[in-house]
């Protein structure tokens, strides 16, 4: 952070104000889609692109979330990705919102998904919260005081050897043109690590980065509301993360790379020879 002193203090505690804020709209989202969760065969899917539906749970439960955080703070500008995915990024307050991350996993009943929110302020993401819906998980961190689940600190796993490495990634099924690169980066890490997972809610695999259930993570194209929030819980808990070529993440569509700080740098050269022997 490059800011004087004195407004890094003022950006600091204003971000532990507005996490209050941020628990408050994921508790009440979280709620509503649980209960929606119960009628589930009912729900209309609608089609967004292709293999990429979502249903009124979704834009109900962005609602919740804009309505919570504007009352708290009716200063802040939202990037939603249901409502309002094209804000101006530029406000100094700004919420970076996935109502629903798992959409596909709710429709279906498989039970990981979560509400994901992130406090952009100046640039800086400086809070964030991501709560599992179904086991009501709540990681949370605010910049520079670590990060949290369900309030008691965490820190990324210790454990730095590839063999023994289990290892969360996305499959891009709406880049379908990246599976052919993507198969070869499964077919080498699945080679080299003790497992992958592809577990559909990438607020939450990147959490799971965060408290040591995985060792790294990969995905070849994620958006902004993804993995904003996650991104700095990942941070704070001790973890690496970039887009997968080593840049710091945009708030943008992007490739992400997070791991220990060991394991991310290994997963990062695994997968440039895979894209080097490539081109
Ligand atoms: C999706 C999930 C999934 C990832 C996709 C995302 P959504 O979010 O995070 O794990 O592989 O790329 O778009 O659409 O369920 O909010
Ligand atoms: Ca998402
Ligand atoms: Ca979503």
């Amino acid at each position: 952070m490059n800011a004087p002193k004195s407004v890094q203090a003022d950006i600091a505690t204003r971000a532990r104000e507005l996490v209050a804020v941020m628990h408050r709209a994921a508790d009440a989202a979280a709620r509503f889609i649980a209960e929606r969760s119960l009628s589930r065969d009912t729900l209309v899917w609608r089609s967004k692109a292709h293999q990429d539906y979502v249903s009124d749970v979704d834009t109900g439960a962005e609602r919740i979330v804009r309505e919570t955080l504007l009352a708290g703070a009716p200063e802040a500008r939202i990037l939603g990705e249901e409502l309002s995915p094209d804000a101006a990024l530029d406000a100094d307050t700004l919420f970076v919102v996935d109502p629903l991350d798992g959409t596909t996993n709710f429709l279906h009943g498989y039970p990981q998904y979560a509400v994901s929110i992130a406090l952009v302020m100046g640039g800086i993401t400086s809070a964030a919260v991501v709560r599992n819906v179904v086991s009501a998980e709540t990681f949370s961190a605010v910049l520079g005081e670590g990060a949290t689940r369900n309030g008691a600190h965490i820190a990324v796993s210790r454990i730095d050897d590839p063999q023994h490495a289990l290892v969360g990634t996305g499959i891009p099924f709406r880049t379908p043109e990246q599976l052919p690169l993507y198969l070869r980066q499964l077919d080498a890490v699945a080679r080299d690590t003790a497992g992958v997972r592809r577990a559909g809610s990438a607020a939450l695999d990147l959490c799971d980065v965060a408290c040591g259930r995985f060792e790294a993570f990969w995905e070849l194209t994620l958006s902004p509301w993804d993995f904003a929030a996650a991104a700095l819980i990942v941070r704070e808990a001790g973890g690496a993360i970039s887009t997968i070529d080593g840049a710091p993440l945009p708030l943008a569509r992007s490739s992400v790379l997070a791991g220990t700080p060991t394991m991310h740098a290994w997963l990062g050269a695994l997968l440039a020879r895979i894209a080097g022997a490539e081109s």
